[in-house]
């Protein structure tokens, strides 16, 4: 058989596969969610995520500086606010001496170089589980913005590297920006999840932080998951009022949303890896049904492959150790 071309000459050897590899993944990509509750020396392991655990301060701080050995360069927070904090105006967010606060200090004072990254929605303190103030059964846009903007400036107060708004409400990365211009926070960044989908995979994280939605659902902010032109609308307006980062998430069923907002913007491109899709991962291999470590730097990889730049995991430290 005579062949002009002969694609399989690139794929021969581990050496020339390395050679011709068009995407790398390292540690550097990623960033690691945490999950912090009070109390002491707690490690709970959330049942929908196997292998992931909600710590107390304490232990989030060993674990930080496991990550930070390892090559993880940021995390990004999560806080499971105690009940009786909760209410409709989501005011423990912003509390100096919140959980989240406190957590902050607590790494830059463990891992000055550590980048943190805090989620900013209301979510784990509203009595309703939602993202935003609720009036008359609807999630009020304006009020929300402005309890963001003081939950924003308090994470920066406390020493946040980048506030990571994870709403979807108008305007808000904007209304933040001009905050942090206004106070002075002119090295605190933004990461905006511009693109963010209803999704029924954020189940598992809602089991973490007990923090799921008690009356419908979160359609009205969150975006529908027929849509791509407006992930780019979304995107783009975010840039435009002062986003560092955009975020599209969740990341698997939406690749293409990523390669998308990825030609569109200027920008780094973030993805989030999330809860439902770590789940989906942990219960196939617990299964025998796929390979775990496989699947982990194939999906991770599909994640650079079409265009992101960062990759928030709850597989980073095991696919640092995987790259290692
Ligand atoms: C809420 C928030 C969610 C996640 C991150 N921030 C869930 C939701 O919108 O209900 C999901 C992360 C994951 O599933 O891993 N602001």
């Amino acid at each position: 058989m005579y062949l002009q071309r002969r694609n399989r000459i690139l794929r021969q050897s581990p050496s020339i596969r390395s050679l011709v590899a068009e995407t790398i993944l390292t540690p550097n990509d990623f960033i690691a969610p945490l999950f912090i509750d009070e109390g002491v020396n707690i490690a709970f392991e959330i049942s929908s995520m196997p292998g992931y655990y909600r710590y107390s301060i304490d232990n989030m701080v060993k674990e930080v500086k496991d990550l930070w050995s390892m090559g993880i360069k940021s995390v990004l927070l999560f806080v499971k606010a105690p009940d009786a904090l909760k209410d409709n105006t989501g005011k423990e967010a912003w509390n100096a001496e919140g959980l989240m606060q406190r957590s902050i200090k607590a790494i830059k004072n463990a891992v000055p170089e550590m980048y943190v990254m805090t989620d900013v929605a209301l979510d784990p303190y509203s009595v309703y589980g939602h993202d935003g103030i609720v009036e008359n059964g609807e999630i009020v846009n304006d009020a929300t913005v402005a309890a963001l903007v003081k939950m924003s400036l308090s994470h920066a107060t406390a020493g946040a590297d980048m506030v990571a708004p994870s709403d979807m409400m108008d305007g808000r990365i904007g209304a933040i920006r001009e905050a942090f211009e206004k106070n002075n926070f002119t090295k605190t960044g933004i990461m905006a999840y511009s693109a963010k989908y209803a999704s029924c995979f954020y189940g598992p994280f809602r089991d973490a932080l007990d923090s799921a939605p008690g009356f419908g659902d979160k359609k009205t902010y969150q975006m529908d998951y027929c849509n791509r032109i407006e992930a780019i609308k979304e995107a783009l307006m975010d840039v435009e009022e002062g986003a560092n980062i955009v975020m599209v998430k969740p990341g698997l069923p939406y690749l293409d949303i990523v390669r998308e907002v990825k030609n569109a913007v200027d920008v780094p491109v973030s993805v989030y890896n999330i809860s439902g899709e770590y789940a989906m991962i942990k219960a196939a291999a617990k299964m025998g049904w796929i390979n775990e470590d496989k699947a982990i730097l194939e999906t991770l990889t599909s994640f650079k492959r079409a265009g992101a730049d960062l990759i928030a995991t709850y597989f980073a430290k095991d696919a640092a150790k995987l790259l290692g």
